[in-house]
């Protein structure tokens, strides 16, 4: 029997004991920064496009370059239309170069604070590098003082990786561990639901400050469909564009997306080779 099938049900076992409930802290909006800007085309100067350039350089649309002295202005310029065309193209919108209803709609909605590598021609990508773990067997650890209600969510996810690839996961101490899970705070104007690194640095850290449920439930985050896009990171698949995929980087309150798609499992075929 594979250590992660044990773990799953000593966590399930636990879980069972243990009451749902979450940290219930306010949540950040990341609609507030856009609200001025809808409408706004090349050649306008308004309050917040700074902040707009710095968030699409974040999420991987503005290369991060410090000679670029654009990306602080306050100006609508070539440099923010075309990485607004580069985000529209990627996400399937009509490709206006402008902030149009459904732009800013898009760019508001929650999603995964793992930049998109927008190059790529196929759905699913990789990090730049194509960065992989050297082995089929890897082990996880949880932060001190994780809720326990998170545990076997995560540890369901990290099954259904196994079950669709070689890979094999088991329960480690938190310093020798492969990828170490923690819940913490985001700070800045749009804060992302989870954020992880790309292998081997294997952290993967939850938005304390959200809402995680498990199922659907209004206002809240499931953990397992989440903690499943996020391991797909930790694996080294980038996101994708493929909106059913488990590797799309937008996700979306009282939803549950827990079925790995043939676009998630083909790019860990072509990353691995098995
Ligand atoms: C940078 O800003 C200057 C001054 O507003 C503008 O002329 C130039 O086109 C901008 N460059 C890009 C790439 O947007
Ligand atoms: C694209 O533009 C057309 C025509 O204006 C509109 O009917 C359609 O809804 C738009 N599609 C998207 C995805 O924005
Ligand atoms: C990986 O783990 C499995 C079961 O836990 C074990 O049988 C196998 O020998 C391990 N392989 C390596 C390369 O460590």
């Amino acid at each position: 029997m594979y250590l992660c099938t044990m773990a799953t049900k000593i966590l399930l076992c636990i879980a069972f004991f243990v009451l749902l409930f979450n940290a219930g802290v306010e949540k950040a909006s990341a609609s507030d920064f856009l609200s001025n800007l809808r409408g706004s085309h090349k050649g306008d100067t308004v309050e917040g496009i700074s902040v707009l350039k710095k968030y699409l350089q974040d999420i991987g649309y503005i290369k991060s370059d410090p000679s670029n002295t654009n990306i602080s202005t306050n100006i609508f310029d070539d440099l923010l239309e075309s990485a607004l065309e580069t985000y529209q193209s990627y996400y399937g919108l009509n490709v206006t170069g402008f902030l149009d209803d459904n732009t800013v709609s898009l760019l508001s909605q929650p999603r995964c604070g793992v930049p998109d590598f927008p190059e790529e021609r196929t759905d699913y990508s990789f990090f730049p590098g194509k960065p992989k773990w050297w082995t089929y067997n890897l082990t996880f650890a949880f932060a001190q003082g994780t809720q326990f209600y998170t545990l076997a969510p995560v540890a369901k996810a990290l099954e259904d990786w196994g079950s669709v690839s070689p890979f094999r996961f088991s329960l480690k101490g938190f310093d020798e561990a492969n990828f170490k899970i923690s819940f913490q705070p985001f700070y800045g104007p749009h804060q992302p639901l989870a954020y992880s690194l790309e292998p081997t640095a294997g952290k993967l850290h939850f938005n304390v400050h959200e809402r995680w449920v498990s199922g659907k439930v209004p206002g809240g985050y499931d953990i397992e469909s989440v903690a499943l896009h996020e391991i797909g990171h930790l694996l080294g698949l980038e996101h994708s564009k493929d909106f059913h995929s488990i590797m799309y980087a937008y996700f979306w309150p009282n939803t549950v997306k827990i079925t790995l798609q043939p676009d998630d499992i083909q790019g860990l075929k072509v990353l691995y080779g098995f």
